[in-house]
Protein backbone atom coordinates (compact mmCIF):
# COMPACT_ATOMS: atom_id res chain seq x y z
CA UNK A 1 0.00 0.00 0.00
CA UNK A 2 2.84 2.49 0.74
CA UNK A 3 5.30 3.09 -1.87
CA UNK A 4 6.68 5.52 -4.50
CA UNK A 5 4.52 7.96 -6.78
CA UNK A 6 7.35 6.68 -9.60
CA UNK A 7 6.54 2.94 -8.88
CA UNK A 8 3.15 1.73 -10.93
CA UNK A 9 5.39 1.00 -14.19
CA UNK A 10 7.11 -1.78 -12.28
CA UNK A 11 4.50 -3.40 -10.41
CA UNK A 12 3.35 -4.57 -13.73
CA UNK A 13 5.39 -7.80 -13.49
CA UNK A 14 3.12 -8.83 -10.95
CA UNK A 15 0.68 -9.88 -13.19
CA UNK A 16 3.22 -12.86 -13.94
CA UNK A 17 3.79 -13.80 -10.26
CA UNK A 18 2.23 -16.98 -8.77
CA UNK A 19 -1.69 -17.04 -8.63
CA UNK A 20 -4.34 -19.51 -7.62
CA UNK A 21 -8.02 -19.12 -9.15
CA UNK A 22 -10.12 -19.03 -5.90
CA UNK A 23 -12.60 -21.23 -8.01
CA UNK A 24 -15.77 -22.71 -6.32
CA UNK A 25 -16.06 -22.11 -2.45
CA UNK A 26 -18.84 -21.49 -0.57
CA UNK A 27 -18.79 -17.43 1.01
CA UNK A 28 -18.51 -16.84 4.21
CA UNK A 29 -21.95 -15.52 5.92
CA UNK A 30 -21.93 -12.14 7.64
CA UNK A 31 -21.30 -13.15 11.79
CA UNK A 32 -20.88 -10.09 13.25
CA UNK A 33 -18.73 -11.40 15.99
CA UNK A 34 -14.62 -13.18 14.86
CA UNK A 35 -15.48 -16.43 15.36
CA UNK A 36 -13.21 -18.42 18.21
CA UNK A 37 -10.88 -21.03 16.28
CA UNK A 38 -9.52 -24.23 18.07
CA UNK A 39 -6.22 -24.14 19.19
CA UNK A 40 -5.57 -20.34 18.83
CA UNK A 41 -6.70 -17.83 21.81
CA UNK A 42 -8.80 -14.33 20.03
CA UNK A 43 -6.37 -12.31 21.57
CA UNK A 44 -7.94 -9.21 19.76
CA UNK A 45 -10.78 -8.12 17.89
CA UNK A 46 -13.07 -5.89 16.10
CA UNK A 47 -17.21 -6.21 16.09
CA UNK A 48 -17.71 -2.38 15.85
CA UNK A 49 -20.09 -2.77 18.83
CA UNK A 50 -17.98 -0.29 21.17
CA UNK A 51 -20.34 2.71 23.30
CA UNK A 52 -17.23 4.61 22.06
CA UNK A 53 -17.60 3.83 18.38
CA UNK A 54 -14.67 3.54 16.03
CA UNK A 55 -12.21 5.56 17.64
CA UNK A 56 -12.25 2.99 20.92
CA UNK A 57 -9.63 0.88 19.02
CA UNK A 58 -8.75 2.80 15.63
CA UNK A 59 -7.49 6.77 14.65
CA UNK A 60 -8.32 8.22 11.44
CA UNK A 61 -5.23 8.95 9.12
CA UNK A 62 -6.87 12.23 7.82
CA UNK A 63 -5.35 14.45 4.89
CA UNK A 64 -2.97 13.35 2.23
CA UNK A 65 -0.23 12.10 4.05
CA UNK A 66 1.12 11.44 7.67
CA UNK A 67 2.02 14.78 9.32
CA UNK A 68 5.16 15.98 7.64
CA UNK A 69 5.70 13.18 5.85
CA UNK A 70 5.66 11.74 1.60
CA UNK A 71 2.15 13.72 0.17
CA UNK A 72 -0.11 11.16 -1.30
CA UNK A 73 0.35 8.30 1.20
CA UNK A 74 3.54 7.62 -0.93
CA UNK A 75 2.03 5.99 -3.40
CA UNK A 76 0.47 9.02 -5.68
CA UNK A 77 -2.70 7.94 -4.63
CA UNK A 78 -5.31 11.31 -4.98
CA UNK A 79 -8.27 10.81 -2.57
CA UNK A 80 -8.08 13.04 0.68
CA UNK A 81 -9.17 10.90 3.76
CA UNK A 82 -12.18 12.31 6.42
CA UNK A 83 -13.49 11.26 9.42
CA UNK A 84 -17.18 12.30 7.95
CA UNK A 85 -19.89 9.91 8.12
CA UNK A 86 -20.38 10.13 4.27
CA UNK A 87 -16.64 8.20 3.95
CA UNK A 88 -16.74 6.31 6.62
CA UNK A 89 -19.51 4.91 9.74
CA UNK A 90 -20.74 1.77 11.46
CA UNK A 91 -24.49 0.43 10.39
CA UNK A 92 -25.84 -2.60 12.50
CA UNK A 93 -22.21 -3.59 13.55
CA UNK A 94 -20.69 -3.25 9.99
CA UNK A 95 -17.48 -0.69 9.00
CA UNK A 96 -18.64 1.22 5.82
CA UNK A 97 -15.25 3.01 4.18
CA UNK A 98 -16.96 4.75 1.14
CA UNK A 99 -14.62 6.77 -1.61
CA UNK A 100 -17.20 10.30 -1.91
CA UNK A 101 -16.54 12.18 -5.33
CA UNK A 102 -16.42 16.15 -5.42
CA UNK A 103 -16.98 18.45 -8.54
CA UNK A 104 -16.61 22.14 -7.36
CA UNK A 105 -18.26 24.84 -8.93
CA UNK A 106 -15.06 24.78 -11.78
CA UNK A 107 -16.20 20.92 -12.53
CA UNK A 108 -12.71 20.09 -11.05
CA UNK A 109 -13.64 16.23 -9.65
CA UNK A 110 -11.43 15.87 -6.49
CA UNK A 111 -12.15 12.66 -4.46
CA UNK A 112 -12.59 11.96 -0.31
CA UNK A 113 -12.55 8.44 1.10
CA UNK A 114 -11.37 7.00 4.76
CA UNK A 115 -8.23 5.33 6.94
CA UNK A 116 -8.18 3.57 9.99
CA UNK A 117 -5.40 2.69 11.37
CA UNK A 118 -5.11 0.69 15.07
CA UNK A 119 -4.96 2.46 17.72
CA UNK A 120 -1.26 2.21 19.58
CA UNK A 121 -1.31 -0.45 21.91
CA UNK A 122 -3.05 -2.56 19.24
CA UNK A 123 -0.25 -4.18 17.66
CA UNK A 124 0.78 -7.91 17.60
CA UNK A 125 4.01 -10.34 16.64
CA UNK A 126 3.81 -13.89 16.20
CA UNK A 127 5.48 -15.52 19.28
CA UNK A 128 8.73 -17.82 18.77
CA UNK A 129 8.01 -21.38 18.16
CA UNK A 130 3.75 -20.67 17.05
CA UNK A 131 1.52 -19.14 14.32
CA UNK A 132 -0.58 -15.93 14.50
CA UNK A 133 -3.62 -15.38 12.37
CA UNK A 134 -4.79 -12.01 11.35
CA UNK A 135 -8.28 -12.15 9.39
CA UNK A 136 -10.77 -10.00 8.80
CA UNK A 137 -14.37 -10.43 6.59
CA UNK A 138 -15.06 -7.78 4.07
CA UNK A 139 -17.67 -7.23 1.38
CA UNK A 140 -16.13 -6.14 -1.37
CA UNK A 141 -17.82 -3.05 -3.82
CA UNK A 142 -19.59 -5.01 -6.50
CA UNK A 143 -20.22 -2.59 -8.85
CA UNK A 144 -18.87 -3.00 -12.59
CA UNK A 145 -15.16 -3.06 -13.34
CA UNK A 146 -15.21 0.29 -15.58
CA UNK A 147 -17.04 2.00 -12.28
CA UNK A 148 -14.66 1.24 -10.12
CA UNK A 149 -11.43 2.04 -12.10
CA UNK A 150 -8.86 3.24 -9.75
CA UNK A 151 -10.63 2.17 -6.26
CA UNK A 152 -7.92 0.35 -4.09
CA UNK A 153 -9.67 -1.16 -0.98
CA UNK A 154 -7.16 -2.90 1.26
CA UNK A 155 -6.82 -4.63 4.51
CA UNK A 156 -2.51 -4.62 5.65
CA UNK A 157 -0.27 -4.39 8.03
CA UNK A 158 2.67 -1.86 9.14
CA UNK A 159 5.56 -2.63 11.26
CA UNK A 160 4.71 -0.54 14.94
CA UNK A 161 8.52 0.54 14.33
CA UNK A 162 6.89 2.49 11.73
CA UNK A 163 5.30 4.70 14.18
CA UNK A 164 7.57 4.98 16.87
CA UNK A 165 10.01 6.53 13.85
CA UNK A 166 7.44 9.27 13.22
CA UNK A 167 6.25 7.25 10.06
CA UNK A 168 9.44 6.94 8.64
CA UNK A 169 11.47 3.71 7.40
CA UNK A 170 9.32 2.49 5.04
CA UNK A 171 9.93 -0.34 3.26
CA UNK A 172 12.12 -1.61 6.41
CA UNK A 173 9.81 -1.36 9.08
CA UNK A 174 7.79 -3.99 7.06
CA UNK A 175 4.60 -4.36 5.32
CA UNK A 176 1.97 -7.41 5.40
CA UNK A 177 -1.19 -6.72 2.48
CA UNK A 178 -3.27 -9.05 3.98
CA UNK A 179 -5.83 -8.34 0.77
CA UNK A 180 -5.53 -5.89 -1.76
CA UNK A 181 -8.00 -5.21 -5.14
CA UNK A 182 -7.88 -2.78 -7.65
CA UNK A 183 -10.26 -1.50 -10.38
CA UNK A 184 -12.92 -3.80 -9.71
CA UNK A 185 -11.60 -6.73 -10.26
CA UNK A 186 -12.29 -10.34 -9.20
CA UNK A 187 -8.72 -10.60 -8.06
CA UNK A 188 -6.84 -9.69 -4.66
CA UNK A 189 -2.97 -9.61 -4.04
CA UNK A 190 -1.65 -10.51 -0.60
CA UNK A 191 2.07 -9.02 -0.87
CA UNK A 192 4.91 -7.52 1.30
CA UNK A 193 7.39 -5.01 1.76
CA UNK A 194 10.47 -4.92 3.33
CA UNK A 195 14.57 -4.16 3.06
CA UNK A 196 15.26 -1.09 1.17
CA UNK A 197 14.25 0.70 -2.09
CA UNK A 198 15.69 3.65 -3.44
CA UNK A 199 13.32 5.35 -6.38
CA UNK A 200 16.67 6.91 -8.00
CA UNK A 201 18.27 4.34 -7.95
CA UNK A 202 17.90 0.45 -9.02
CA UNK A 203 17.84 -1.15 -5.97
CA UNK A 204 15.39 -3.13 -5.34
CA UNK A 205 16.24 -4.72 -2.18
CA UNK A 206 14.89 -8.78 -0.60
CA UNK A 207 11.26 -7.67 -1.25
CA UNK A 208 12.09 -6.61 -4.87
CA UNK A 209 10.48 -2.79 -4.57
CA UNK A 210 8.75 -1.19 -5.38
CA UNK A 211 6.19 -4.43 -6.32
CA UNK A 212 6.67 -6.46 -2.83
CA UNK A 213 6.72 -10.23 -2.88
CA UNK A 214 3.65 -12.58 -2.52
CA UNK A 215 1.14 -13.67 -5.33
CA UNK A 216 -2.45 -13.27 -6.02
CA UNK A 217 -5.42 -14.80 -6.88
CA UNK A 218 -8.13 -14.51 -9.22
CA UNK A 219 -11.74 -15.58 -8.88
CA UNK A 220 -12.63 -13.64 -5.99
CA UNK A 221 -16.31 -13.00 -5.07
CA UNK A 222 -17.50 -9.29 -4.68
CA UNK A 223 -20.80 -8.10 -2.98
CA UNK A 224 -20.27 -11.29 -0.85
CA UNK A 225 -18.43 -11.76 2.44
CA UNK A 226 -15.10 -13.28 2.36
CA UNK A 227 -12.73 -13.78 4.92
CA UNK A 228 -9.60 -12.89 4.23
CA UNK A 229 -6.34 -13.42 6.58
CA UNK A 230 -2.57 -14.24 6.85
CA UNK A 231 -1.17 -16.98 9.17
CA UNK A 232 2.60 -16.09 9.94
CA UNK A 233 4.22 -20.21 11.10
CA UNK A 234 7.06 -19.28 13.43
CA UNK A 235 6.77 -23.70 13.94
CA UNK A 236 9.96 -24.22 12.28
CA UNK A 237 11.99 -22.54 14.22
CA UNK A 238 14.38 -21.71 11.51
CA UNK A 239 13.48 -18.46 10.18
CA UNK A 240 14.39 -19.51 6.63
CA UNK A 241 11.35 -22.33 6.65
CA UNK A 242 9.38 -19.83 8.69
CA UNK A 243 6.29 -19.10 6.38
CA UNK A 244 3.61 -16.52 5.68
CA UNK A 245 0.64 -17.88 3.98
CA UNK A 246 -2.29 -16.02 2.65
CA UNK A 247 -5.64 -17.45 3.14
CA UNK A 248 -9.25 -16.58 1.53
CA UNK A 249 -12.30 -18.38 3.30
CA UNK A 250 -10.07 -20.23 5.56
CA UNK A 251 -8.06 -22.24 2.55
CA UNK A 252 -4.48 -21.25 1.99
CA UNK A 253 -3.89 -19.42 -1.31
CA UNK A 254 0.22 -19.00 -1.21
CA UNK A 255 3.04 -18.07 0.56
CA UNK A 256 6.15 -16.97 1.13
CA UNK A 257 8.97 -17.82 3.22
CA UNK A 258 12.15 -16.75 5.07
CA UNK A 259 14.31 -17.96 2.22
CA UNK A 260 12.21 -16.25 -0.39
CA UNK A 261 13.06 -13.02 1.43
CA UNK A 262 16.34 -14.65 2.19
CA UNK A 263 17.34 -11.85 4.49
CA UNK A 264 17.29 -12.27 8.33
CA UNK A 265 17.13 -8.55 8.98
CA UNK A 266 13.84 -8.36 6.55
CA UNK A 267 12.35 -11.43 7.73
CA UNK A 268 12.50 -10.35 11.21
CA UNK A 269 10.75 -6.95 10.74
CA UNK A 270 8.06 -8.77 8.37
CA UNK A 271 8.22 -11.98 10.81
CA UNK A 272 9.11 -11.64 14.43
CA UNK A 273 7.96 -7.92 15.34
CA UNK A 274 4.93 -6.18 16.07
CA UNK A 275 2.85 -4.94 13.55
CA UNK A 276 -0.07 -2.98 13.56
CA UNK A 277 -3.70 -2.89 11.06
CA UNK A 278 -4.68 -0.81 8.87
CA UNK A 279 -8.08 -0.54 6.72
CA UNK A 280 -8.54 1.81 3.61
CA UNK A 281 -10.40 2.60 0.22
CA UNK A 282 -7.88 4.60 -1.82
CA UNK A 283 -8.41 5.67 -4.50
CA UNK A 284 -6.17 6.20 -7.83
CA UNK A 285 -2.06 5.53 -7.14
CA UNK A 286 0.35 3.38 -7.97
CA UNK A 287 -0.94 0.13 -8.05
CA UNK A 288 -4.44 0.33 -9.98
CA UNK A 289 -2.76 2.44 -12.60
CA UNK A 290 -0.26 0.20 -13.12
CA UNK A 291 -2.63 -2.90 -13.37
CA UNK A 292 -4.79 -0.86 -15.58
CA UNK A 293 -1.93 0.25 -17.41
CA UNK A 294 -3.60 4.01 -17.51
CA UNK A 295 -4.20 6.66 -15.14
CA UNK A 296 -7.06 6.42 -12.66
CA UNK A 297 -9.76 6.85 -11.61
CA UNK A 298 -11.86 7.22 -14.88
CA UNK A 299 -14.34 9.61 -15.93
CA UNK A 300 -16.30 6.47 -15.18
CA UNK A 301 -15.63 5.92 -11.84
CA UNK A 302 -18.30 6.13 -9.71
CA UNK A 303 -18.58 6.95 -5.74
CA UNK A 304 -20.51 5.56 -3.34
CA UNK A 305 -21.44 2.40 -0.84
CA UNK A 306 -21.12 -0.11 -4.09
CA UNK A 307 -17.39 0.86 -4.87
CA UNK A 308 -17.08 1.17 -1.24
CA UNK A 309 -15.64 -1.59 1.45
CA UNK A 310 -17.45 -2.85 3.98
CA UNK A 311 -15.67 -4.86 6.95
CA UNK A 312 -17.64 -7.12 9.78
CA UNK A 313 -15.31 -8.31 11.94
CA UNK A 314 -11.68 -8.08 12.53
CA UNK A 315 -9.66 -11.04 14.51
CA UNK A 316 -5.91 -11.78 15.75
CA UNK A 317 -5.71 -15.27 17.20
CA UNK A 318 -2.36 -16.39 18.55
CA UNK A 319 -2.01 -20.71 18.41
CA UNK A 320 -2.13 -21.73 21.90
C1 LIG B 1 -12.58 14.47 12.80
O1 LIG B 1 -11.42 15.16 12.40
C2 LIG B 1 -11.37 16.50 12.86
C3 LIG B 1 -10.09 17.10 12.32
O2 LIG B 1 -10.16 17.18 10.93
C4 LIG B 1 -11.43 16.55 14.36
O3 LIG B 1 -11.47 17.89 14.80
C5 LIG B 1 -12.64 15.79 14.89
O4 LIG B 1 -12.60 15.71 16.29
C6 LIG B 1 -12.66 14.39 14.30
N1 LIG B 1 -13.88 13.71 14.69
C7 LIG B 1 -13.84 12.47 15.17
C8 LIG B 1 -15.18 11.85 15.45
O5 LIG B 1 -12.81 11.85 15.37
C1 LIG C 1 19.24 -7.06 4.36
O1 LIG C 1 18.32 -5.99 4.21
C2 LIG C 1 18.76 -4.83 4.86
C3 LIG C 1 17.62 -3.84 4.73
O2 LIG C 1 16.54 -4.30 5.49
C4 LIG C 1 20.04 -4.32 4.23
O3 LIG C 1 20.47 -3.16 4.92
C5 LIG C 1 21.09 -5.40 4.33
O4 LIG C 1 22.23 -4.99 3.62
C6 LIG C 1 20.56 -6.69 3.75
N1 LIG C 1 21.53 -7.74 4.01
C7 LIG C 1 21.98 -8.53 3.08
C8 LIG C 1 22.94 -9.62 3.52
O5 LIG C 1 21.63 -8.43 1.91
Amino acid sequence: MTGTISSYISLLPLLSTVFTTLGASSPIEKRAEAPVKTGFNRVWWENWGHKDGIPHNWVYNLGTSYPGQVEQWGTGEIQTYTNKTENIRVVNKVLYITPKKVKDAKGKITWTSARLEGRKGNQWACADGKKMLVEASIKLGSASEAQQKGIWPAFWMLGDVFRDRGYKGWPEVGEIDIMESVNGLRQTWGLVHCGIYDGQKPIRGPCNEPDGKGGFVKGVGRGIWNTYGIEIDRTSKDWKTEKITWLINGVRRHSISGSEVNNATAWDFLAHRKMFILLNVAVGGGFPNGVEAAQTPFSTTIDGDNVGMQVDWVGVYQQI
